[in-house]
């Protein structure tokens, strides 16, 4: 694919534990290195590129005025917003830190789309959980323009890949009522789950491990949207509740803090 015609990508990580870059590197259909090198154009990551100091920040600078309007903004993490973003800095120019919070707020707003990715960015999540003392908020609580949410903790590899190659081919997906692309969000859990036959017949598990339905044990499945049971994790083989583990409902606006207790004895 000529260069010009993949997408311009400037990544962002934020207040987050990288999970969900280790969830892209997992991409199969296509390949990390096909993605990389056909899909899109990563200019800036403060994880992956080679790039360090000034030399990162002025490629930063450079590939946002350069490609203004045309480039998506993939934010990784939540934004700190206590102590004026303080809390979470992306780099230091002439000793001033630039946060979290004043690197996405510009950025968003040269940015042809904004991505989300990984449910802290979406809408705060585990950075965010109680009692959130350094105030994240999701990305879309600090810009006033669309956010495409590609929430999970982490990110399905395919739910990420697939919503860029959206943007790239097709334009912006369809969104569900938490801006996801409905194309992985739009059903629940529960309405696909190989187990689902238990819980109609109300035959639970008695505890972990059991075979029955795991409602029981707290699973989230029925409010939580998310293709996991037919698209499945770790090359396709296998998602929670087929490892014998409830759904925590990993992709929820409210996650982690509305599925807690994880486990209902
Ligand atoms: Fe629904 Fe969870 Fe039971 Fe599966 S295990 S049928 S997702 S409640
Ligand atoms: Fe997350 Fe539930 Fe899928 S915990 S990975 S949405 S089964």
């Amino acid at each position: 694919k000529n260069k010009r015609n993949r997408l311009p990508v400037i990544w962002l990580e934020t207040n987050d534990s990288g999970d969900n870059n280790i969830s892209f590197m997992n991409t199969t259909f296509p390949y990390l290195g096909q993605v990389l090198s056909d899909m899109i154009d990563l200019h800036f990551s403060n994880t992956f590129m080679a790039a360090q100091g000034p030399d990162a920040l002025n490629i930063l600078e450079q590939v946002s005025l350069l490609y203004r309007d045309r480039f998506t903004l993939v934010v990784e993490g939540a934004i700190p917003v206590n102590n004026n973003g303080l809390l979470c800095s992306i780099a230091l120019t002439n000793n001033r830190p630039i946060t979290a919070l004043e690197a996405v707020t510009n950025l968003g707003n040269l940015a042809q789309y904004v991505v989300a990715i990984g449910t802290c960015a979406s809408f705060g999540g585990v950075s965010a959980a109680r009692p959130n003392i350094t105030g994240s908020v999701g990305v879309r609580d600090v810009l006033s323009r669309e956010v495409i949410n590609v929430s999970g903790c982490p990110v399905n590899p395919d739910w990420f890949v697939g919503t860029l190659a959206h943007l790239l081919m097709y334009g912006l997906p369809e969104l569900d009522r938490l801006n996801r692309p409905a194309l992985f969000y739009g059903y629940t859990v529960h309405r696909h789950c190989q187990r689902r036959s238990y819980f109609d017949k109300q035959d639970y598990a008695e505890k972990p491990g059991d075979i029955e339905c795991m409602f029981s044990q707290g699973c989230m499945g029925p409010v939580t949207g998310a293709d996991c049971p037919y698209r499945q994790w770790v090359n396709y083989t296998n998602w929670p509740v087929k490892a014998n583990t409830p759904c925590i409902g990993c992709t929820n606006e409210d996650f982690p803090d509305g599925s807690a207790p994880f486990f209902t004895p």
